[in-house]
């Protein structure tokens, strides 16, 4: 079956960049275009607002800003291009805190700036074919992925999975729901939390598994504990947002909650990692940013607002789960059982 493609690059006549937008899906399925008009200002704009939304989704998207920027700067002297995407960086950088994919996917591209000695179009080429590598990189990374969580599920085996890890939040395909993808002879039923309060389980995921005849039941996040203790449950399997070096992680807020639950449980507890959700220079979760978003979010969705307007909200859209309750991060290069702090340089090192 033809896989979603959240993010799609037209080179010619102009480059246009497409975005699925995922604030409105399941109810439509609408693509936003942003082109070198729009620049990396809009693409900055589409990530801070939730169009795109992802970790290894939102690197991508970066890095076409980048290009869009590029391409708008193509008549400029180099000295302006350069200038010009120094603060195009700036500015993606500061869409979303969280995800570390979005500084990774920059920091790709400045570098990439630092060794172009060309003209202002010699960096719009390079900065186009290097967001479409990390484009195709991302997916081989994510079948890479499927191939080795798949190894960890037994035939029968009923998956838990929270928020949106599929091909929405990715490139194409997905890391937890990669596993899933790869694994489905295998599974009998995926659970899917709704994942309140933006509801990336219940529009997102769930959308993406009927889509595909993956047999898939929705729950609301308070009804995990229920179903592990009947025994309906068999393991965990989420997407992460930044690992800290000593392996604890950060992903969409609720995590924890099943963490501690699958743990109550004994049951095991997978993390679907690609190596660029890793940051070794955050030396543990207590120094992971966590972005708050809007109170609207928390009190009404989708316009119908449900709490009284004097009530005070919280709305973390992260939170960090400690590497011990960990069983394994799934990568593409295997799968790394109780990451800690040396596991993890050893597999950063390659
Ligand atoms: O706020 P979101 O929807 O961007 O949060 C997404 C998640 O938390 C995902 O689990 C994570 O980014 C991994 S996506 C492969």
């Amino acid at each position: 079956m033809r896989q979603v493609e959240a993010l799609r690059w037209t080179s010619a006549p102009a480059p246009v960049l497409e975005l699925i937008d995922q604030r409105v899906l399941p109810r439509r399925m609408v693509y936003r275009r942003y082109t070198a008009q729009s620049g990396a200002a809009g693409v900055a704009r589409a990530i801070a607002s939730m169009v795109v939304r992802g970790a290894p989704a939102i690197g991508v998207a970066a890095a076409y800003g980048m290009a869009l920027e590029a391409a708008r700067r193509r008549a400029s002297s180099a000295q302006v291009a350069r200038l010009a995407l120094e603060r195009a960086a700036v500015i993606l950088a500061a869409s979303r805190p969280t995800a570390v994919n979005l500084t990774w996917a920059l920091a790709r591209c400045r570098a990439a700036i630092a060794r172009e000695r060309g003209d202002a179009r010699a960096l719009a080429a390079t900065l186009e074919s290097l967001a479409l590598r990390m484009h195709a990189e991302d997916i081989a990374i994510n079948r890479a992925i499927g191939r080795h969580g798949a190894r960890l599920l037994p035939r029968g085996v009923r998956i838990l999975t929270h928020c949106n890890a599929g091909a929405l939040a990715t490139a194409g395909y997905g890391t937890a729901l990669g596993v899933i993808r790869a694994a489905r002879a295998r599974i009998a039923q995926v659970w899917v939390d709704e994942t309140r309060p933006f509801l990336q389980g219940a529009r997102l995921t769930a959308w993406e598994l009927v889509q595909e005849g993956i047999p898939a039941t929705l729950i609301t996040d308070n009804m995990a504990a229920h179903f592990m203790q009947r025994g309906q449950v068999d393991a965990v399997i989420v997407g992460c947002d930044r690992v800290a070096a000593n392996g604890d992680v950060a992903n969409k807020i609720g995590t924890y909650n099943l963490a501690v639950l699958a743990r109550a449980h004994r049951l095991p507890f997978y993390v679907a990692c690609p190596l660029s959700t890793i940051d070794p220079a955050t030396a543990h979760g207590d120094a992971i940013p966590i972005e708050e978003r809007a109170a609207a979010e928390v009190t009404g969705h989708a316009g119908r607002t449900w709490a009284p307007r004097e009530i005070a909200v919280a709305n973390p859209a992260f939170d960090v789960t400690p590497a011990r309750m960990v069983s394994a991060l799934i990568t593409e290069r295997g799968v790394v059982e109780r990451p800690g702090k040396s596991r993890i340089a050893a597999l950063l090192s390659g």
